[in-house]
């Protein structure tokens, strides 16, 4: 395969920090971030931009079934991570962070080959869209004009329908910046398609900053009124991937509220308090704690699979910069992830329908619940419940939003 690759240039942030001091405040900064797994007030932060020696590269990452070529890219950080990104479904392929004595591993599930993508159904890794998340029965209504969708998820439609976002080759073009290497996926989905009005533009920028913080920066523009809902549906496990379930992960949420589901999974539109509840992370849990209890939102989902309601929320409005949704720590390893967001919910999702068909890219199989997934994006079947977040999107208003993945590790030996 041939390999393409460019080291970022001279791009520098306006004012120069020495590598020492600017490393020292990292650490600092990361500590700081690690100390606040119990509940706290995150707003305003802002992913930093001391990156500037990062690196990307590309190579050929084979063909789609209908024979397109997809493209591998690799992002690197002066620290030594790596995010690889193919071109098909806009996907994660790997991420590779250090441990608490600095061995590295891939924390995002994957495959090795097109193959494997083409094949999956658990959209392992990929952007997907137009609507992320179900709408009931396949149907809504906007602007007085109804719509039908595929239902390809029993009585509804899921993650955009029979092929969504997540089965297309999106354009690619590499960015460069002071923050660090950039990779910006464009997919364009005509007027119709899987039965949503409007021409819509999707773009989604992964740029990798030196603090080991992988940002992804969403962009969605129509032609006419129409709905969309982009997520980023990446499965974690911070032992490595293919290293077994995810039950010990010790998972904080930024959230005090959940949109319960019915047997189908669908909101029913109450906004419920989690308190009292298996979906109580406001503390640090081991997501295995509760995942079984003799509760009916734990049996209608299988485990986790439920939107919560960032404590920014309904009350504070949808426009206010990143805030933290979560914090995961995993203890044999010591690796730790923090979620920052601008978006209003996040799906919690446990992987419960893994079911060992698919072979991730260490040859391992993706047992239930060997991966964790948390989707940044607004409630599901939003389209239908007027009392949430809209995903109304209209020509004169871009939706943009942001979600910031930072790695860590605990320190602790
Ligand atoms: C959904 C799950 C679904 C999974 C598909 C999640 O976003 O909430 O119910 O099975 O995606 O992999």
């Amino acid at each position: 395969m041939e390999t393409t690759a460019s080291v970022l240039g001279p791009s520098r942030p306006p004012v120069h920090v020495p590598g020492g001091i600017a490393r020292a405040a990292c650490l600092v900064l990361a500590l700081v971030l690690a100390g606040c797994a119990s509940r706290s007030d995150m707003s305003g932060v802002q992913p930093r931009a001391e990156g500037t020696g990062g690196a990307i590269r590309q190579q050929a990452f084979g063909t789609t079934p209908a024979g397109d070529p997809v493209t591998l890219y690799t992002l690197s950080n002066t620290g030594g991570m790596e995010v690889e990104v193919i071109t098909y479904g806009a996907a994660i392929k790997a991420i590779r962070v250090p441990d608490r004595e600095g061995r590295i591993a891939n924390v995002a599930l994957g495959f090795d080959d097109m193959a494997g993508y083409a094949g999956q159904t658990a959209y392992i890794g990929a952007v997907v869209g137009r609507y992320g998340n179900r709408i009931a029965q396949g149907r809504f209504t906007l602007d007085g004009q109804a719509y039908r969708l595929a239902q390809n998820n029993g009585p509804n439609a899921l993650h955009g329908g029979l092929m969504g976002f997540d089965k297309r080759v999106w354009a690619a073009s590499e960015t460069t910046g002071p923050e660090g290497p950039g990779l910006t996926l464009t997919y364009v989905s005509l007027d119709g398609e899987e039965g949503y009005p409007g021409n819509l533009t999707a773009e989604v920028t992964y740029r990798l900053t030196d603090d080991n913080a992988l940002t992804l920066e969403y962009r969605v523009t129509t032609d006419r009124p129409t709905v969309q809902n982009l997520t980023n549906h990446a499965y974690f496990n911070l032992k490595g991937e293919g290293s077994g379930d995810i039950l010990d992960h010790e998972l904080t949420l930024d959230a005090e509220r959940f949109t319960p589901i019915d047997a189908t999974l669908i909101p029913t539109g109450e906004i419920r308090s989690v308190a009292g509840t298996p979906l109580d992370f406001t503390e640090p849990r081991r997501i295995g704690d509760r995942i079984d209890a003799d509760d009916e939102q734990m049996r209608f989902a299988g485990g986790y699979d439920h939107n919560v309601v960032l404590d920014r929320g309904l009350a504070s409005g949808l426009t206010g910069g990143l805030r933290r949704a979560a914090f995961v720590r995993e203890p044999s390893s010591g690796r730790t992830l923090e979620v920052l967001t601008t978006q209003p919910g996040m799906q919690v999702y446990s992987g419960n329908f893994l079911d060992g068909t698919a072979v991730g890219a260490g040859g391992r199989a993706y047992g239930r619940r060997s991966g964790f997934c948390l989707e940044t994006q607004h409630y599901p079947d939003s389209p239908n419940q007027p009392s949430f977040p809209s995903t109304a999107l209209r020509p004169d208003a871009p939706f943009t939003s942001t979600t910031v993945f930072r790695f860590g590790t605990d320190g602790q030996g």
